[in-house]
C-alpha cells in the first residue's frame, strides 16, 4: 500500500511540469500542419508588391532581422507617412488573444487584411494586390498547389500570411531554460530579478508564455501616463470612458529587441520601461539596483529567432501592374 502511494507520487512528479508553480510557461516550438502554406505566405510577408509604392512589405515594419518590429517611435508609412502607434512585434503573436494595440482584430488571419489596404500604411487595395499575384504564373501555380484554385483572392493571401506567422514563435531562452529545469540557464543577478518581477507584482498582467496578449489593461493604474500620443487604446473602439487607455498587454519576450517601449514608442530603454512601470501599474519606486536586476532579467527573455532561407520571390511579368512609389 505505501509504496503504492510512493509509485504515485513519482509518476505524479514526472508527469508536472518543472514549471508547474510558476505564472509563466516556456514557449512551445511549433510544428507547421500544412508547409507549403507557409512557404507562400513566407513569400507575401516579404513581397513589396503588396503594396502601393511596390517599397513596403510587412517585413519594413515587422523586421524578421530586429525581432519583428521597425525600431522606431512610430512606422513610416506609404509616402513617409508618421504613423500612429509604435509597431508591436510579429513574434508569438499567434498567442494573442486578439490582434493591435486595441484588439480590433480578433486573430491573424483579420489582422493581415488591413495594413494592405490601409492608406497610412501599405496604401493599396485588396482587388489590385491580388491582381499584382495573379499577374505571376509562379504565384498563381503556388496558389494553386495550396488552394487548388486557379485564382488568388484576398482570403488565401490572409490564410497564407497568418500560417507563416504561426511559425514565427521563439522558444528556447535562457528563461525558458531555467523554467525546464536548468537552474544553471540564469545568473544570480537575473534569477533576483526574475523574483522580483513575479513578487512586485509584474505577473499580474505579463503571464503565461508570451507574457502578455492574455489582458486589456489601463496604461496608468496608479498614475497617468504622460503621453504625446492620441492613441485611446480599446475606447477608440467602444467609446467608454472606462476603456480609456486600455491597451492590450503587451508581449515581454524578445524585449530587449524590440525597443522603443509603450503604444507610443516614447521609451528607449528597458529602465526607463521598467521604472515606468513600477510606478504607474504598481505604485513602487524601485531603486537603481533594483531596476538593473529586472532589465537582466528581461534580457534572459530572447529566444531562438526565426531562421530561414530568404525568400526568393517570382518576378512580375509585363502584365504586372506597376508601382506607384510617389503618388
Ligand atoms: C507601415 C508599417 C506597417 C506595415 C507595412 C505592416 N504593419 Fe503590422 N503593424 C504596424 C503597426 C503600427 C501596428 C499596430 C497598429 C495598432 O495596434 O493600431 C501593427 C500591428 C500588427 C500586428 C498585431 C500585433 C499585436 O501584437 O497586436 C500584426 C500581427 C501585424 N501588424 C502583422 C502585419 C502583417 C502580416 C503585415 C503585412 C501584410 C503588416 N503587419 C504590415 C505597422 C505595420
Ligand atoms: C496592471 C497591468 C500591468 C502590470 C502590473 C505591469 N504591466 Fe507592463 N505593461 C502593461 C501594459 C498595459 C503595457 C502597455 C502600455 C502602453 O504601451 O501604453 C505594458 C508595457 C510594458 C513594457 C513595454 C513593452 C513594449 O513592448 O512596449 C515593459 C517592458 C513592461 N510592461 C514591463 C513591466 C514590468 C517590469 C512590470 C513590473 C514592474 C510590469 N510591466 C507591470 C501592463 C502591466
Amino acid at each position: 500500500m505505501k509504496l503504492r502511494a510512493i509509485a504515485l507520487a513519482v509518476l505524479t512528479l514526472a508527469a508536472t511540469p518543472a514549471w508547474s508553480a510558476e505564472p509563466i510557461q516556456p514557449i512551445p516550438a511549433f510544428k507547421p500542419k500544412n508547409p507549403a502554406m507557409v512557404e507562400l505566405g513566407k513569400k507575401l510577408y516579404f513581397d513589396p508588391r503588396l503594396s502601393k509604392s511596390g517599397f513596403i512589405s510587412c517585413n519594413s515594419c515587422h523586421n524578421l532581422s530586429m525581432g519583428g518590429t521597425d525600431n522606431l517611435e512610430t512606422s513610416i508609412g506609404h509616402n513617409w507617412q508618421q504613423g500612429p502607434i509604435n509597431a508591436p512585434t510579429v513574434l508569438n503573436s499567434s498567442m494573442n488573444m486578439a490582434q493591435f494595440w486595441d484588439g480590433r482584430a480578433k486573430d491573424l488571419k483579420e489582422q493581415a487584411g488591413g495594413p494592405i489596404a490601409n492608406p497610412g500604411e501599405m496604401a493599396f487595395t485588396h482587388e489590385l494586390a491580388v491582381d499584382v499575384l495573379n499577374s505571376i504564373p509562379a504565384y498563381r501555380a503556388e496558389f494553386k498547389k495550396v488552394f487548388g484554385k486557379d485564382k488568388a483572392n484576398i482570403d488565401m493571401v490572409t490564410d497564407a500570411i497568418a500560417a507563416f506567422e504561426e511559425t514565427l514563435v521563439t522558444p528556447d531562452s535562457r528563461f525558458d531554460k531555467w523554467l525546464k529545469g536548468d537552474k544553471k540557464a540564469l545568473t544570480k543577478t537575473e534569477l533576483e530579478g526574475y523574483k522580483l518581477f513575479k513578487d512586485s507584482g509584474c505577473t499580474a498582467c505579463h503571464y503565461g508564455p508570451a507574457m502578455g496578449g492574455t489582458s486589456f489593461q489601463k496604461m496608468g493604474l496608479v498614475a497617468a501616463y504622460d503621453t504625446k500620443s492620441k492613441a485611446e487604446g480599446v475606447a477608440g473602439l467602444t467609446g467608454k470612458d472606462a476603456d480609456r487607455m486600455k491597451f492590450k498587454v503587451p508581449t515581454l519576450r524578445n524585449i530587449e529587441m524590440t525597443y522603443p517601449y509603450f503604444h507610443d514608442g516614447a521609451v528607449w530603454t528597458l529602465e526607463e520601461a521598467v521604472d515606468i512601470m513600477g510606478r504607474l501599474q504598481l505604485g513602487r519606486e524601485y531603486n537603481k539596483d533594483e531596476i538593473a536586476r529586472i532589465v537582466a532579467y528581461l534580457k534572459t527573455l530572447t529566444g531562438k529567432q526565426p531562421d530561414f532561407k530568404l525568400p526568393i520571390l517570382p518576378p512580375s511579368t509585363n502584365d504586372t501592374p506597376r508601382p506607384k512609389p510617389f503618388e
